[in-house]
């Protein structure tokens, strides 16, 4: 157990507007899918001569704060870049420090996921998991499947390449076995191969850790999300951040590629 011998030490110290940023926020304006790419975690247990692990493990005190944030401003769905594709590539240690985290927080979270009426959900390639992370997870998905607050979903062994090609091999397959006429394949059809089917696009895209990167993070869900990168690294990341970033997102003119005057008046342009 690496862990019971790091504990987490931070804390939101306040953004110095003055004004709650939550007071600021129009809730008739959420975005109903928030992303994030939590990153951070290693550079600021680093520049703590700590271990990267003490990063993960203090960014798992920034996970809990930022779900109660989005709980309480009625976001819907959530998506946590936890674990990606690439990752397996780390080094052993850090890897299955990360896993054995996953399963602590699993565990000791599902109670207060259910108070809290948030439902759990995973997105990636599971199979690629050790047993019981896969076991505690599939049981944290059953044991919170009947809530209807906000959605959580983690994804872990995600990448957006990863989940491309899988869904075109099954859609391959389906063409083979004449289920389906490759020239009848369109957009609704291809999504309901990808991992996030049923589940809306991202609006909203927060990188923390100050790279301007999306790393492939949901590519083909976030083709018109606002993206928002802060310096700010995850283990500092509070619920505040997060209302920050909302109100800069309520900030933009969303376009969808038609004219700012065609958003503004609600009409087709002559
Ligand atoms: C990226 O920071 C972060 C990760 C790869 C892991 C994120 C995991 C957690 C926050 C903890 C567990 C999460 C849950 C949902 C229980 P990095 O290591 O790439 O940081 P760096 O860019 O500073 O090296």
């Amino acid at each position: 157990m690496i862990f019971v011998l790091l504990r987490p030490c931070t804390g939101y110290t306040g953004t110095g507007h003055g004004m709650e940023p939550s007071s600021q926020i129009d809730k008739s304006k959420l975005p109903q899918h928030i992303a994030i790419i939590m990153d951070g975690n290693g550079r600021w247990a680093e520049e703590r001569g700590q271990d990267r692990l003490f990063g993960h493990l203090n960014g798992v005190e920034s996970v809990r704060n930022v779900v109660e944030g989005a709980a309480e401003l009625g976001v819907k769905y959530l998506t946590l870049y936890a674990f990606s594709t690439e990752n397996w590539e780390r080094p052993p240690y850090e890897v299955s420090g990360l896993m054995e985290l996953l399963v602590e927080t699993i565990k000791k979270e599902v109670p207060t996921l259910n108070k809290n009426n948030i439902r759990l959900q995973v997105i990636g390639d599971v199979e690629m998991l050790p047993d019981n992370a896969r076991k505690e997870l599939e049981q944290a998905i059953t044991d919170t499947a009947q809530n209807n607050g906000l959605t959580l979903i983690l994804a872990l062994s995600y990448s957006s390449r990863w989940e491309i090609v899988h869904a075109i091999r099954q859609m391959a397959a389906e063409v083979a076995s004449g289920k389906i006429n490759a020239q009848d394949i369109d957009k609704n059809y291809f999504e309901r191969f990808l991992c996030t089917t049923g589940l809306p696009d991202p609006e909203l895209l927060i990188r923390t850790g100050g790279e301007i990167r999306v790393s492939n993070f949901l590519l083909y869900q976030i083709a018109y999300a606002e993206l928002y990168f802060t310096e700010v690294k995850w283990p500092d990341f509070r619920k505040n951040h997060l209302f920050e970033a909302i109100i800069d997102f309520q900030h933009r003119q969303r376009r969808f590629g038609k004219t700012g005057k065609q958003v503004v008046e609600n009409k087709p342009e002559c």
